[in-house]
Formats: structure tokens, C-alpha cells, sequence
């Protein structure tokens, strides 16, 4: 089976250069760390081109597929508009991630809208720019939506976000298709969704159903498990309530590879899995081929992603643990400490010098937790070194925050030997540009 770009640890461009420094997209990584500083989040275009490139080409055998992809992961203008240009639409779980794909020039008409407590100002919003589909999760949001398409003037296409009942094999945070999930409805509560939206909520078009079972997904079997249960469902609605539906979204969740032991399955080998389930149950259910929607996030985004930094402090735990210290941690990085997230990382000024220690990466953050690397093998460290860390394009910079009052770090796109800043780093006034003293406290200062 052909690989794809999510199966590989590092941005393919990753080279060492005649400085003998951690190259990518033709760049030296140390020279990049000098000029924007630390920590730097970096991102390749071609391999983000790649992988993109991957998806088309896995799913051009069904050509009633449309590509979303999965904003939270990582949302920029730069990084929607490469994605945009490689032909994929974009599914936004937030008014800024609407904003921000608006933005850089996306059409509408490619957004999918989601989440389970949408607001009135972000459906608002999703109306006015015309979004192409807002997947409604629950009984709520389908009164609400209804009212808000009602007072413009305009009917709305839906999906239906359902909880097929698939549990993956993946932490349990980022699991949510099991059945007590927080996200989407029930399957014994579709048909009163379908009554409510048929009878009453003439500003909804319905025009299917949605799912999602988790993130950093390796096994295969879970997709085929959902195909079924939503061809089935649709089946079973279409037939019950003489409807016509035709589209499925069956969300995203691919995984990628942090570490030597991670093997996640390629982009060609779950395509053509989904692709026959989907033939299959169509036929076995007797319903017309769907358009199929894919809103992968993380496997889209995170190998074309790595994160500088510079180490500074270190301590040797008497008879115990050697911690270095580096500029970042878990405000640029949340998953280690959210999620006991591994990651593997190389010191890029001497990515070639044997690994003679093995250390604790400490972050910079006021608190014990802020662990970036439990235990790597790296050479000998001085202060000032450069570290990379590979695989962060993924939900590092979307789920970043200022703790500790720190500011969020900078964003540069590599490509050919050419760097461009696509996120400038905060400044210290950009921290505190929206704070407020009230002027009877002044008064006491
Ligand atoms: N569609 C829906 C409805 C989702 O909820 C998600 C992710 C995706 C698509 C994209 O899934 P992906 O292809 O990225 O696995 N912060 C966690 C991941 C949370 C994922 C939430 N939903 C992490 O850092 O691992």
C-alpha cells in the first residue's frame, strides 16, 4: 500500500545542511530560530501541499467526495489559504474560525459549520457570510437556528450530527462517538429531530447526517463500522419519512506519528477501506451513492509542523533525573501535560552528535506539570542550543494561551530556501492591549 505524508515523523523537506544544522523547506532551522526567535512554530509548505495532495488523490475514485478540512487544528489565513488552494473546503467550529478562513478568501459555500453550543452571534455570522452547511447537534440548536434563519429571510441546509455509538481506541478526551458523548444526538433521537424539522422548522433544510468518533485514530475498522451505521440510518430515514437524503459526513480522525512506535494507517489505505464500505452498504441499504464529506484535522496539518526552541536552565536531580529547561512549554504546547502526549524531538545545530544522555525537557511555565519530553535521548546540550520538536502543527498553536502572562509565539512558512512570517510573536503591549483600569481606581493609584 502507497505511503502517505501523515506516516512520517518529520516535514519531508527535513534535511541536515552543509552547516550540518536541522534543515526544512530549504531553511536553516538555527538560522530561522536567530532571525524570528524562540519559541518559532514552523510550517512546510510542501509537505502540507503533500498531504493534501494525498487526500485528492486517495479519494479521486469517489467523485462524490468533498474534502473539509478540520480548522481547529490549526487555524491561520496563510495555512486556509494553501489548504483552500489545494481544493479542500473547510469545516469551523467557531465565529473566528468562520472569520478567519472568510478571511483568507475561502468560499462560503466550502464551510461547514459545527459544534455543540453554537451561538446566536456565530450562527448569526454563519447566515450573513452563507455557509454552505451548519451541522446541528442537538434539540436546542435546532429551535435556535431555526428562529435566526427564520428572522433573515433564508433557509438554512443541514446535517444532523448523530453519535453513531463506535468507540476508538484513542484517549479518552478525544473520543466522540461513544454513546454518552457530550456532541450530537442520539440515534433513538433522530426521527423526532427529522418530525421537528419536517412540521415545524420550515427554515431547515435537512440535507443528512453527521458523525465524528475521535482523533488519532489508528485502527481501520471504526470507519467501517460508521460508513455502515450511517448508510443504514439514512436508508432507514429516507425510507420512513419518504425523504431523499444524500450526504454523509463521516468527520476526521486519522492518526499521525509523534514517535518511532506510532504507525498510523495511510491516507490510501482508510480511503479505499471507506470507499468499498461505502459502495457496499449502498448497495446492501439500496440508496443512491452519497456525497461524502472527510473533515481531517490533525493528520492534514501536524507533519508539515515543528516548534524551536532554546534551552536554558538545567538540573541534575541528585541520583536522579537531568531536567533542561526550555523558552516554550505548555502554553505553546498543551497535549503533553492534557494528554500524557509524546513527541520526538533532535537538537538542530547538532542534529548528527550521538545521543549520550537522556533527559527530561522542561518548559518554562510556572508549574510542575509543564513537561515537554518525559525522557529523550539527545548529545550533550549547552545553553542556547536549538531544539526541535517535530509533528506540532497540530493543535500546539490552536490550543496555545498566554499562562503566565507569557506571549504567543510566532508562526513562519518555509518553502524553497524562503521564509515568511504568517503569525507575528505578541508583544508585551499586545498583552496587556485589553486590559482596563477603571478610572476610580486610578484615582487611587
Ligand atoms: N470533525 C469533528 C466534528 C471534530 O470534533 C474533530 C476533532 C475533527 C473533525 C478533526 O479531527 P482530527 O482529524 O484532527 O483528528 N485537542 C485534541 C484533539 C481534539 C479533536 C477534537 N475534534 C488533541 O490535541 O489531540
Amino acid at each position: 500500500m502507497q505511503t502517505s505524508t501523515n506516516q512520517s515523523l518529520r516535514p519531508l523537506t527535513t534535511k541536515i545542511n552543509d552547516k550540518g544544522n536541522l534543515e526544512i523547506g530549504g531553511c536553516d532551522t538555527v538560522e530561522l530560530a536567530e532571525k524570528y526567535g524562540t519559541p518559532l512554530y514552523v510550517i512546510d509548505e510542501f509537505t502540507l501541499r503533500s498531504v493534501c495532495r494525498d487526500y485528492n488523490k486517495a479519494f479521486s475514485s469517489y467523485d462524490k467526495v468533498k474534502l473539509l478540512y478540520a480548522s481547529k487544528a490549526l487555524c491561520s489565513m496563510a495555512t486556509s489559504s494553501v489548504i483552500s488552494s489545494e481544493g479542500f473546503g473547510f469545516d469551523a467550529v467557531s465565529g473566528g474560525e468562520i472569520y478567519t478562513v472568510y478571511k483568507s478568501g475561502v468560499p462560503m459555500e466550502k464551510v461547514l459549520f459545527n459544534g455543540n453550543n453554537k451561538s446566536a452571534d456565530e450562527l448569526l455570522l454563519a447566515l450573513d457570510l452563507g455557509v454552505g452547511r451548519i451541522s446541528v447537534d442537538n434539540f436546542f440548536e435546532l429551535a435556535l437556528l431555526d428562529e435566526l434563519a427564520k428572522s433573515k429571510n433564508k433557509k438554512v441546509d443541514i446535517l444532523l450530527r448523530i453519535t453513531p455509538g463506535i468507540e476508538c481506541h484513542t484517549h479518552e478526551y478525544i473520543q466522540t462517538g461513544h454513546l454518552d458523548s457530550k456532541f450530537g444526538f442520539d440515534l433513538t433521537q433522530t426521527d423526532e429531530a427529522i418530525e421537528l424539522i419536517l412540521n415545524t422548522y420550515s427554515a431547515l433544510n435537512l440535507k443528512g447526517l453527521h458523525a465524528h468518533i475521535g482523533s488519532q485514530i489508528f485502527e481501520t475498522k471504526v470507519y467501517d463500522d460508521e460508513i455502515e451505521i450511517l448508510v443504514k440510518e439514512i436508508a432507514r430515514i429516507n425510507d420512513k419519512f419518504g425523504l431523499n437524503l444524500d450526504e454523509i459526513n463521516i468527520g476526521g480522525g486519522l492518526g499521525v506519528k509523534y514517535t518511532e512506535n506510532d504507525m498510523p494507517p495511510s491516507v490510501y489505505e482508510i480511503a479505499e477501506i471507506i470507499i468499498n464500505r461505502l459502495k457496499s452498504a449502498v448497495q446492501k441499504y439500496n440508496i443512491s451513492e452519497p456525497i461524502l464529506y472527510l473533515e481531517p484535522g490533525r493528520s492534514i496539518i501536524s507533519t508539515s509542523g515543528v516548534t524551536l526552541y532554546t534551552f536554558g536552565s538545567s538540573k541534575q536531580v541528585p541520583h536522579g533525573k537531568k531536567y533542561v529547561a526550555v523558552d516554550g512549554g505548555m502554553a505553546d504546547n498543551a497535549r503533553p501535560s492534557m494528554y500524557q502526549a509524546e513527541y520526538s524531538a533532535v537538537i538542530a545545530n547538532k542534529p548528527e552528535d550521538e545521543c549520550l544522555q537522556n533527559v527530561t525537557i522542561a518548559g518554562r511555565f510556572c508549574e510542575s506539570g509543564d513537561i515537554l519530553i518525559k525522557s529523550v535521548d539527545l548529545p550533550e546540550i549547552t545553553d542556547g542550543d536549538i531544539l526541535c520538536v517535530f509533528n506540532t502543527g497540530a493543535y500546539n498553536y490552536s490550543m496555545a494561551s498566554n499562562y503566565n502572562r507569557v506571549e504567543k509565539s510566532a508562526m513562519v512558512l518555509v518553502n524553497n530556501s524562503q521564509s515568511d512570517i504568517i503569525i507575528n510573536r505578541e508583544t508585551l503591549d499586545d498583552l496587556v492591549s485589553h486590559d482596563i483600569i477603571p478610572d476610580r481606581l486610578r484615582a487611587n493609584v
